[in-house]
């Protein structure tokens, strides 16, 4: 019980928490992001590994729930810490502090990162929210695509038929014509709905600046990580910081690569 009360009540405790569902959500951004790419083999590739994800049913539910709890906690764990942080700095910071040598610049820089965290982890959320009435609420009205015949184009009508003829090609590739899918019982077509999703120019340039934002976050974030697991020292710092900036690296490219493909026609 006392090992609860110090993970939710200390600054190291705190730390520890924001560290560990920091790891977490790095892990889901890390699976989320590989299995965008199966975009790049194909419809039915994208379209199948949806369908095996949503077959997950009583699973899939229990890993949204935990995502969803992870999440909380690394920001309600934020915010506490940030506002322990200022009531203890007693002596406020000047504005411009030159620096002297690179380690004095170094921390500089690095303690402006940490105290813009609070922010672009507020954007990632709102971000966040975004995506999933995007793609996952499929909210008609907030996905710019232009309207056909009058109506608003529903993500919600895209579905794919499983098994045409007993044709393995043509499986989870071929639309059902709309109001004929229904949720629950058919294949969502999830590709045709990416691809219709980032044909609209501004939403695709939304995603990469978000996904931008969301890589420069988890830059800083895993060398923190990893410094409030106690894994940070002097001999692996450099190896960390390497890590953590090849990886914001590969995750940005990774996934700007699904809108951005869309956009100039490499995906269609
Ligand atoms: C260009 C980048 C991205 C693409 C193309 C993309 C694509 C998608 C799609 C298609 C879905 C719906 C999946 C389905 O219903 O089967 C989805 C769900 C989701 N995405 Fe993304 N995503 C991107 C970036 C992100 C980022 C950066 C995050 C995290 C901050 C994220 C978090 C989520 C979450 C939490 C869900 C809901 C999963 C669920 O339904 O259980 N996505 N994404």
């Amino acid at each position: 019980m006392w090992l609860v009360r110090n993970l939710f009540n200390t600054s190291l405790g705190l730390k520890y928490l924001m560290a560990l569902t920091g790891a977490g959500l790095f892990g889901f951004v890390l699976m989320h992001m590989l299995g965008n790419l199966t975009i790049f083999a194909g419809p039915a590739a994208i379209n199948q590994y949806a369908a095996k994800l949503h077959s997950l049913g009583p699973i899939l539910w229990v890993t949204r729930l935990g995502l969803l709890v992870i999440a909380a906690i690394h920001i309600w764990s934020a915010f506490k810490l940030s506002s322990e942080n200022k009531k203890a700095r007693k002596v406020h910071y000047e504005g411009t502090v030159k620096p002297v040598d690179t380690d004095r610049k170094n921390e500089i820089v690095s303690r402006y990162a940490s105290r813009t965290m609070i922010y672009s982890g507020m954007i990632i959320a709102m971000f966040a929210f975004y995506h999933l009435a995007h793609y996952t609420w499929k909210v008609p009205q907030i996905n710019g695509v232009e309207q056909i015949n009058g109506n608003d184009v529903d993500f919600e009508e895209f579905f794919v038929y499983e098994e045409d003829a007993g044709e393995k090609q043509v499986a989870f590739v071929t639309p059902m014509p709309k109001g004929e899918g229904k949720e629950g019982e058919n294949a969502v077509d999830v590709y045709r709905m990416v691809t219709t999703g980032f044909s609209v120019w501004w939403v695709s340039v939304f995603y990469v600046i978000a996904v931008g934002l969301l890589c420069v976050h988890l830059s800083h974030g895993l060398n923190a990580m990893f410094q409030s697991l106690g894994i940070k020292t002097r001999t692996t710092e450099k190896l960390i910081s390497r890590f953590a900036c090849t990886a914001a690296w590969l995750l940005f490219i990774g996934y700007t690569s699904v809108p951005l493909g869309i956009l100039f026609g490499f995906v269609k």
